[in-house]
């Protein structure tokens, strides 16, 4: 595969932000991500961590109500902010808007139906960004890393501006590539909209089973 036809098939959905800055220097997109970051209405965004962290419960039946652009806007910058291996960034996120496409994807995802969802996200990893002079096995494992936290940050950033999330790892993965036009393999897929009603967190272990100290 050359990487010209795969620059094609990663970015087939030209995604503009709904706002942006006026840009005038090299440096787009730390301007552009920087803007995104903190734009918007404060008051729709909660700012405690822990409390988002607290509060956040996996949501699989959303209300009508669309999701504003701005949002959608913060929750893909938001993975943008993940540390990646290298800061290569070894992920590609394709916004799924098509309905079309979210019936297909719900078929590609085991018949899950909640993944036709206001917003659609698949977070793909791409191994080829990431430039270390390591063995592909490696390239690889740096690529499922930066991919998943890139989705965990946007899970967060939905919760706290308001909306709630399913993380989706049951899938086929070939039939998810098929689906959004791509060779990159998924690793998630991440679905936001309003939930129909706010749920209690799910219970944990306890802290002290799950730590091991070791000295
Ligand atoms: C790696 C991973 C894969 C998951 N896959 C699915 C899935 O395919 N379908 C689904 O409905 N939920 C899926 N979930 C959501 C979990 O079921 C959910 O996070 C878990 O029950 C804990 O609930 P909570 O998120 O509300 O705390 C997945 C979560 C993770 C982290």
């Amino acid at each position: 595969m050359d990487s010209e036809k795969k620059e094609e098939k990663i970015y087939p959905q030209g995604y503009e932000p709904v706002i942006t800055p006026d840009i005038s220097n090299d440096n787009t997109r730390n301007q552009l991500l920087d803007f995104i970051l903190q734009s918007g209405p404060s008051e729709v965004v909660d700012t405690d961590l822990f409390a988002v962290m607290a509060k956040r419960r996996s949501t699989r039946k959303f209300s009508d109500k669309p999701v504003e652009t701005t949002k959608i806007d913060k929750i893909i910058a938001a993975a943008d902010t993940a540390p990646t291996a290298g800061n290569y960034q070894g992920f590609e996120i394709f916004y799924v808007k098509s309905p079309e496409k979210k019936k297909l994807l719900v078929g590609a995802c085991n018949n899950q139906p909640y993944v036709d969802a206001p917003v659609v996200l698949v977070f793909c990893k791409n191994p080829s960004r990431v430039k270390f002079d390591f063995p592909e096995y490696i390239l690889a494992k740096f690529a499922i890393q930066d991919a998943t936290l890139a989705a965990g940050y946007s899970q967060l950033a939905s919760q706290a501006l308001g909306l709630s999330s399913i993380w989706i790892g049951m899938f086929d993965e070939q039939k998810v590539m098929e689906v959004i036009g791509t060779d990159l393999i998924p690793s998630s897929v991440l679905c936001i909209g309003y939930p129909e009603q706010t749920k209690f967190p799910k219970p944990r272990r306890n802290l002290k089973d799950l730590v091991h100290v070791v000295w």
